[in-house]
Parts: C-alpha cells; structure tokens; sequence
C-alpha cells in the first residue's frame, strides 16, 4: 500500500503554504454535491459489513474502475480489504433513512434492510435501496492522511427493481434527488 501525506509544501520555490482548517475544507467540500452510495463487504466467516459513501468517483472505462475513500479504523474498510471485493450500492431518492442507518454506526444494520449476498456478489446487495450495484475487485489501494483511497475493478453491474430510479444526491449538508424523466 503507497502511504501518501499531505505536509506543509513550498509553492513556487519561494512562498511556503499550510493546510487550510478542516472545517474550512469541510466546508468547500458541503458546495460539491454527490451521489449516495452504501459500500458493503462479507468477511471471512460471512459477516456483513456495510457504511453511507459519497467519495465514489469514476477513474477509468478501460478497464472500469471506481474509487471510494473510507475512513481509517473503518470495520467495513477491513472486511473489503480482507476479501479483496466490495459493492456499491447506489441510492435512489427514497432510501435516505438507509443512508442515515448506514451512517449511524449501528452495529446491527443488517437486520433493519432487505439485503442478499449471491455468490458472486463482492458484498451485500441492497436491492430495495438501491438503483443500481456494482460488484468489484480491489485493484489498488492508497493510504491518504485519515483515508484509505480504494480502487474497484467492476466485475458486474445490476439494476434492481428498485421503487425509485432517481439518484439520491448529498449536498449542502443535506440530501436531495435529481428525477428521472
Ligand atoms: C451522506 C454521507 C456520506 C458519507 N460519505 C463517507 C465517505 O465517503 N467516506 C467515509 O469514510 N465516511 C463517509 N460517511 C460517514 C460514514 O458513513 C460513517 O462514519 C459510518 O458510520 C462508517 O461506518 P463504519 O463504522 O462501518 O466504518 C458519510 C456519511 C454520510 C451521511
């Protein structure tokens, strides 16, 4: 794993430059909406682990990867890393309670969602809360500060009968949803 930090620089050979405050980056990063997505993973002994992801990001069509960027000490992240898969889930417009649950760090938030798991999959389907789902391998991964930026080759992709096919968005500090026409 290439292990990457952010330090204090020198812009330009002259001028030296320090890291803006979290809260401010926090809040440059609130006016850039995203989609929703639930990251799951299955670990060894089939327990299922999942968490509420907006830094999903496209990164190449060939082959076809994805990033998502998940917190240090994270449990899902250990399971993905474990079994070397993950999936993403991603939402629609009505599963925000979802998105809160899978946010909360309850312990037990597989037993609140209608979830399966098919032999192929790279983690837990959430087929009535999710749009769409992706199946990946991990092709790579790269240690940021208090992130691990982790790279998915997409395998597989399916399109629930999910009830809503409009993308849940997060913005702004709050979700929203762009319709489908
Ligand atoms: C809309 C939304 C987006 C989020 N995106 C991320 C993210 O991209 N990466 C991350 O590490 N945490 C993100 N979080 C916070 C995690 O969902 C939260 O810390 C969760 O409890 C982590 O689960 P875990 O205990 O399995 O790691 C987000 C939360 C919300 C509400």
């Amino acid at each position: 794993m290439t292990d990457y930090s952010v330090e204090d620089g020198v812009l330009g050979g002259s001028t030296t430059v320090t890291a803006v405050p979290a809260a401010q980056f926090r809040s440059l990063m609130s006016t850039f909406p995203t989609g929703v997505a639930i990251v799951t993973a299955a670990d060894l002994d089939g327990r299922t682990w999942g968490m509420t992801c907006s830094s999903v990001c496209s990164v190449a069509v060939e082959p076809p990867t994805l990033l998502v960027c998940l917190r240090e000490g994270s449990p899902t992240l250990a399971a993905m890393l474990r079994r070397s898969t993950f999936a993403v889930n991603l939402l629609h417009a009505r599963a925000r309670a979802t998105a809160d649950l899978f946010a909360s760090g309850a312990p037990h938030r597989f037993d609140l969602v209608r979830w399966s798991c098919d032999p192929q999959a790279a983690g837990p389907h959430l087929a009535d809360d999710a749009h769409a789902i992706a199946d990946c391998r991990i092709s790579g991964t790269v240690r940021v500060g208090d992130h691990t930026v982790v790279f998915g080759e997409a395998y597989r992709i399916t399109h629930p009968v999910a009830a809503d096919r409009s993308p849940l968005l997060y913005g702004l500090r709050t979700y929203s949803s762009w319709p489908v026409r």
